[in-house]
């Protein structure tokens, strides 16, 4: 585990944006893992500047959200699938037949979790999986006494996610309380990973989580047993290690 502290958030912005971008240039048709939330939004703002830039090409990459939210439908202004196009997608040259976000609206919710998994599969598994990470220490939607051997599944959100989250939401009534989510199997069978975090908010999770005993109770503590993550935290995030 490689663990980057830098000075703010703009730094683990560009140093995350470039990390991606290298891996792009080194593999253009590279698959992605990604994340939505506060945290990667400077570093898809940096990635759409290096496009911009001509530095990156996004025409071949794939790209896999680690999670969407439940009973939301891909055009609902909260839907992740929304937030990616917004945030990324819309600014960059990915090809959208090659974009996957699970859908929240799925009838047959174990078919839609085996197709995502397949699909994962048959592009040749994730070569670099963004994560952020909730203050209770969740990667994707995998909370608190997570099964560290599940794949994408439908999952609970607790209550600690559904009061972080209600901050986008008009009340907190409003906050979907289940999301379909890369499991942790998914996530650790990512080729590498890196996690970004700032703020005091996330100090806690992220010493428990890289100090800690590995424990279902702090999901992201598994990645202590991968063996290609890179941390990069702002100096708040990192201020308990
Ligand atoms: C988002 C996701 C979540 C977030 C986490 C942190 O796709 O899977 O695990 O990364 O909740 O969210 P922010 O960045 O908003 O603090």
């Amino acid at each position: 585990m490689r663990i980057l502290v830098l000075d703010n958030y703009e730094e683990i912005s560009k140093k995350a944006a470039l990390m991606i971008a290298s891996q792009v240039m080194l593999k253009p048709n590279s698959v992605l893992g990604l994340a939505t939330g506060d945290t990667p939004l400077g570093m898809y703002k940096e990635l759409i500047t290096l496009y911009n830039k001509k530095e990156v090409n996004f025409n071949e990459v794939r790209t896999f959200n680690l999670d969407e939210y439940y009973g939301i439908d891909r055009e609902n202004p909260q839907s992740y699938y929304n937030y990616m196009i917004n945030n990324l997608f819309n600014s960059i040259n990915v090809n959208r037949k090659n974009i996957n976000v699970p859908d929240g609206m799925a009838m047959d919710v174990e078919a839609v979790c085996r197709c995502y998994e397949n699909k994962i599969k048959e592009v040749g598994g994730i070569d670099m999986q963004v994560l952020g990470i909730g203050g209770n220490g969740h990667i994707g939607f995998n909370e608190p006494d997570v099964n560290f051997e599940a794949q994408t599944h439908l999952v609970n959100l607790n209550a600690q996610t559904i009061e972080a989250n209600s901050r986008f939401f008009k009340s907190i009534k409003d906050v979907p309380i289940k999301a379909i989510s890369m499991g942790i199997k998914t996530i650790m069978n990512s080729k590498k990973i890196i996690l970004l975090a700032n703020g005091i908010g996330k100090a806690e999770a992220i010493e428990r989580a890289i100090k800690g005993k590995i424990s279902p109770e702090i999901p992201a503590s598994i990645l202590q047993l991968h063996n290609d993550v890179t941390i990069i935290l702002d100096k708040q995030a990192a201020s308990l290690l």
